[in-house]
């Protein structure tokens, strides 16, 4: 299949996953309103068409957390990411740390964090979910710093999973789920053999390594059901802010008065996101939440976007409404599921090329010339 764009990743992995993890990255909540949202509403920002700047010099750069980044983009915690490609979150991480950006590793990862952190020449970042097992917590926690990560992303949109039926259609969950999987993994050979065989063990590292037996798949829907917490106030927080010693960034706000909440109790960023409308369906877009959301803290933290976003103009949409960098989540898992640590690498080139062609005709010259006079309202 000819990839031309960002956005031909997706019929790519379609044919190349089984349908139960297809639908497992592709489905959202409920009827998948906000899913779709996320994408149309981004879609329809339009942009104003400006000439003659003279834009022959320029930098998709920039500052974030005392690091300089080749682009404002950071690749997205996602679950499971070693089982749509061969230790999926080693290859994307090198990806990423090819192109000079981070890859934020998912609490329930496959490969454990010291696997993905030693195959990636500069820091990921790590992602951890509110648990009921506080011990799991502050060894992950641990695990992370000793492995030299330094930035925390804390996502708080989860205190219950949302309702993704998909799943349960899909042989991800519901009845004979085993033998639905079995017989897909069969009918797709490429990935039975690449994946299912060479990728192995297919559990989920971090947890593995705390409870000191494997995770396994058929574990995971029961694991993340039961270990949610939904008791978690900011309180609870308190003690992840006083331990973990460099930047932390809460992931999942969508409401102005918590990123007001998130600013008081001294994040250092927020990822504004709807979980990729996998959570609870029918709340806004945030392409639609993010103008206030800036009103209320731009300045006061970084600021950090993600749901929706398929390409380069898609990112530089995204800072136009008020983010100071985004986080790509379906757009590279199709891309590493379709074509492993290349795939990745070449949708970042082709997502920064995007960003060179929106930036020279929107003129602005860095990523700092990117604010809201560049929307055409
Ligand atoms: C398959 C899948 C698994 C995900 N797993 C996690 C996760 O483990 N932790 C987390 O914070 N967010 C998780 N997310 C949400 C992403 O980090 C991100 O917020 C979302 O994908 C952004 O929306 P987009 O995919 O439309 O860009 C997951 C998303 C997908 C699609």
């Amino acid at each position: 299949m000819i990839i031309s764009s960002p956005t031909d990743y997706r019929e790519a992995a379609r044919r190349r996953l089984p349908p139960f993890l297809f639908h497992y990255i592709d489905g959202g909540a409920n009827a998948e309103h906000t899913l779709k949202h996320n994408v149309s509403d981004l879609s329809e920002i339009a942009l104003r068409q400006r000439v003659l700047k003279n834009v022959e010099s320029l930098s998709l750069t920039t500052e974030l957390f005392g690091r300089t980044l080749a682009m404002p983009v950071a690749l997205a915690p996602v679950g499971l990411t070693g089982m749509y490609a061969r230790r999926g979150e080693v290859q994307a991480a090198r990806a990423a740390t090819a192109r000079g950006i981070p890859l934020t590793l998912s609490t329930v990862s496959v490969c454990p964090i010291e696997e993905v952190q030693k195959a990636s020449a500069a820091p990921i970042w790590f992602q951890l979910y509110v648990l009921k097992d506080r011990g799991f917590m502050k060894n992950a926690l641990e695990r992370a710093m000793a492995a030299g990560i330094t930035t925390l992303v804390f996502t708080v949109d989860m205190p219950t999973p949302g309702s993704r039926y998909r799943d349960a259609h899909s042989g991800m969950s519901g009845p004979n789920a085993a033998f639905r999987r079995m017989l897909q993994a069969v009918l797709h050979p490429q990935w039975a053999f690449d994946v299912g065989l060479m990728g192995r063990p297919h559990d989920l590292g971090n947890i593995s390594a705390y409870r000191g037996q494997p995770t396994k798949l058929e574990d995971y829907i029961g694991w993340l059901a039961n270990n949610f917490d939904p008791s978690i106030s900011w309180k609870d927080l308190e003690w992840i802010r006083d331990f973990w010693k460099g930047p932390m960034i809460i992931k999942g706000i969508l409401d102005a008065e918590d990123a007001r909440d998130a600013v008081r109790f001294g994040a250092d960023g927020i990822v504004v996101s709807n979980h990729g409308g996998r959570q609870l369906d029918g709340v806004r877009s945030t392409a639609r939440a993010l103008p206030e959301i800036a009103d209320a803290v731009k300045g006061e933290m970084k600021i950090l976007a993600d749901s929706g976003i398929r390409s380069g103009l898609d990112v530089v949409r995204m800072l136009a409404l008020g983010a100071d960098a985004v986080m790509l989540g379906r757009a590279f898992i199709y891309a590493l599921a379709a074509g492993g640590e290349a795939g990745v690498a070449n949708l970042l080139d082709l997502v920064a090329k995007e960003m060179r062609v929106a930036m020279t005709l929107t003129g602005a010259r860095s990523i700092g010339e990117i604010d809201r006079n560049m929307l055409a309202l």
